[in-house]
């Protein structure tokens, strides 16, 4: 299995301005932030950053720290879009801004693989974006998250995107468990997405932790997938994880259903230079 990098482009309302010295600079719409990317070792285009507001991390870094903004940020957040879905940005206490700029790549192509009527799952699918960037090529989504806040999140976003009436199953659930669930309901899906965190609880508590979960976690995803599917994606960020080892997971669990399987490395592109800002890693399959 050879490794491949995709990166997403800059678009109207989200670029990597620049990067360097452990730090990014972005540009969310009006607002540009600065945020820590230990990844960005070179040294950073420009020395001059102007920017609403920065992260800065805690001294010990255990990925605590907090935001420094001006005050013209909004608290609440102000809206984004991405081609036709709108949604709602936000400082988040966890240093990123309530949506994944990098997994545009992603929507992109799965929205070239589904067709009105399309069924899709999208687990750990926090606010909602690639769940409306597929409602709104006329999929039929059931989007599942253990955050009761994501999910609101998620309505907001399809409102604010003028898609309350997309048919989207909004769920609050145990990724886990809803699949598992739905393997013994014997459905079927023609397309499924999943970005799971390294930890994670369902709403019951239910412990979800990546490298015990994810080799059942894809099975299961394997039994819902059938000859009329067409496409599987997974993302793993922040994990001391290789793509080739999520690659081979994917192709063996999924290998009866024939297709392609692909994996590697997702990156951003940045605009000063040109040069690809790893984010994550990805498996995916298509047929
Ligand atoms: C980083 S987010 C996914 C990002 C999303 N795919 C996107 O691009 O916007 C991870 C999500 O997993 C959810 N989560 C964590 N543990 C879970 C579990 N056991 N079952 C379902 N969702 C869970 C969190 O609430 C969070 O929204």
């Amino acid at each position: 299995m050879t490794l491949d990098t995709l990166i997403a482009e800059p678009w109207a309302d989200y670029g990597l301005v620049d990067s360097g010295h452990g730090r990014k600079l972005e540009r969310y719409g009006r607002f540009r932030f600065i945020r820590p990317e230990p990844q960005a070792m070179w040294a950073p285009a420009s020395g001059d950053w102007k920017a609403d507001g920065e992260f800065i991390p805690a001294s010990d870094d255990d990925g605590g720290g907090r935001w420094h903004l001006d005050r013209n940020v909004p608290e609440e957040g102000w809206p984004l879009g991405w081609e036709d879905v709108k949604f709602q940005a936000q400082c988040t206490p966890f240093r990123h801004l309530a949506f994944f700029p990098d997994m545009a790549s992603h929507w992109s192509w799965m929205r070239d693989r589904i067709s009105e009527g399309s069924e899709a799952l999208n687990l750990f699918g926090y606010t909602g974006v690639g769940s409306l960037a597929l409602a709104a090529k006329g999929a039929k989504v059931t989007h599942v998250d253990a955050s009761k806040k994501s999910v609101e999140a998620g309505k907001a976003n399809a409102a604010l995107s003028g898609m309350s009436d997309k048919p989207i199953r909004w769920l609050v659930d145990d990724a886990a468990k809803f699949a598992a669930r739905e393997v013994r309901r014997e459905r079927r899906y023609d397309g499924i997405m999943l970005d799971p965190p390294k930890y994670g609880r369902g709403p019951n508590r239910e412990i979800w932790h990546l490298e015990e979960g994810l080799p059942g976690l894809i099975a299961d995803c394997a039994k819902l997938l059938d000859d009329k599917s067409r496409f599987l994606v997974l993302t793993v960020y922040a994990v001391r994880m290789s793509a080739l080892a999520i690659g081979e997971l994917v192709r063996q669990q999924l290998g009866d259903l024939g297709g392609t399987v692909s994996c590697g490395e997702m990156a951003v592109r940045e605009e000063a230079r040109g040069l690809a800002l790893p984010t994550a890693i990805f498996a995916r399959w298509e047929r």
